[in-house]
């Protein structure tokens, strides 16, 4: 089904377009391999014109690259349960975080595949949590080697994401909110975490963190940004602007996103599957 894939490395700390590929179940061993060394060393990757993929088809291919989850453990996938609309109509994922962080088993991979495109706007961006550590100064990674954090999906909406429009928070998003803490998860985690199959170090952060522990609430604030802001640094991350037909894969285990809100109330609907992940291992195992 392949000619051939070519990997394209988009930056120095993350991302890569993989061309000569058609996605799907039926992909050959030697692809897939290939698919799994780009996104390992490049952390997200993008590509075009998959036109052809449905649900099912992202489901086959993800299939391939592990083993398909509950697209989450509250929200409910509304055509396939693991197959997760992320539709502008009930909320936009505009501040930064890895996916699922709440859970002990926090997903290994993501795969995200545009299904309607509003007609500007609507990037996605990514970060290398692996280069945030990396480039921490020696002090600095004395202080989070080891340190641990309480994640919780029933995180702070309203410091994290922007809600001054008009009107506030529509119905459609209230009532997504409440699916999301219809069960309340709060788990720790290292905030650096060993990845599983690199070795790599990498900060184990994003929105979904409630506080550090041991520090207080001003403590865990202040440190938590210092941390972000090197997570988020422009030199750490990509920028993807979709197109029809595009899918990116991306290793939640080295990486954290953010959806950028600048597409006004037109619609915008990709659709989402995760596969499963390990427990977080810290640097002292
Ligand atoms: C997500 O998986 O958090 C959504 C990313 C996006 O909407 O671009």
């Amino acid at each position: 089904a392949s000619v051939g894939a070519s990997v394209a490395r988009l930056g120095s700390a993350i991302g890569a377009r993989v061309d000569g590929v058609r996605l799907g179940g039926d992909l050959d061993p030697g692809t897939v391999a290939t698919i799994r060394a780009a996104l390992l060393a490049n952390k997200v990757i993008f590509f075009r014109g998959q036109q052809h993929l449905d649900d099912a088809g992202q489901l086959a291919f993800g299939e391939l690259l592990g083993t398909p989850t509950l697209a989450h453990p509250t929200v409910r996938g509304r055509d396939n349960v693991n197959v997760l609309p992320i539709d502008s109509d009930y909320g936009k994922a505009n501040s930064w975080h890895t996916d699922v962080t709440f859970v002990d088993r926090v997903p290994a991979i993501s795969i995200l595949r545009a299904v309607h495109l509003p007609p500007y706007g609507g990037d996605t961006t990514w970060a290398s949590t692996v280069a945030a550590y990396e480039t921490l100064p020696p002090s600095l990674k004395a202080l989070v080697d080891n340190l641990w954090a309480v994640h919780t999906n029933a995180y702070d909406y309203a410091a994290n994401i922007d809600e001054l429009r008009i009107g506030g928070v529509d119905v459609k998003t209230e009532e997504y909110r409440k699916e999301f803490v219809s069960d309340l998860y709060e788990t720790e985690h290292p905030v650096v975490r060993v990845h599983p199959e690199t070795g790599e170090r990498a900060l184990l952060l994003g929105h979904f963190v409630k506080r550090l522990v041991g520090l207080s609430s001003t403590e865990s604030q202040a440190v938590f940004q210092l941390l972000q802001q090197r997570v988020t640094r422009l030199e750490h991350t990509v920028r993807w602007h979709w197109q029809d037909g595009d899918v990116a894969i991306w290793d939640n285990r080295a990486t954290q996103h953010y959806a950028v809100a600048d597409y006004d109330d037109q619609p915008r609907r990709l659709h989402r599957i995760t596969l499963a992940g390990d427990v977080p291992v810290s640097i002292d195992g």
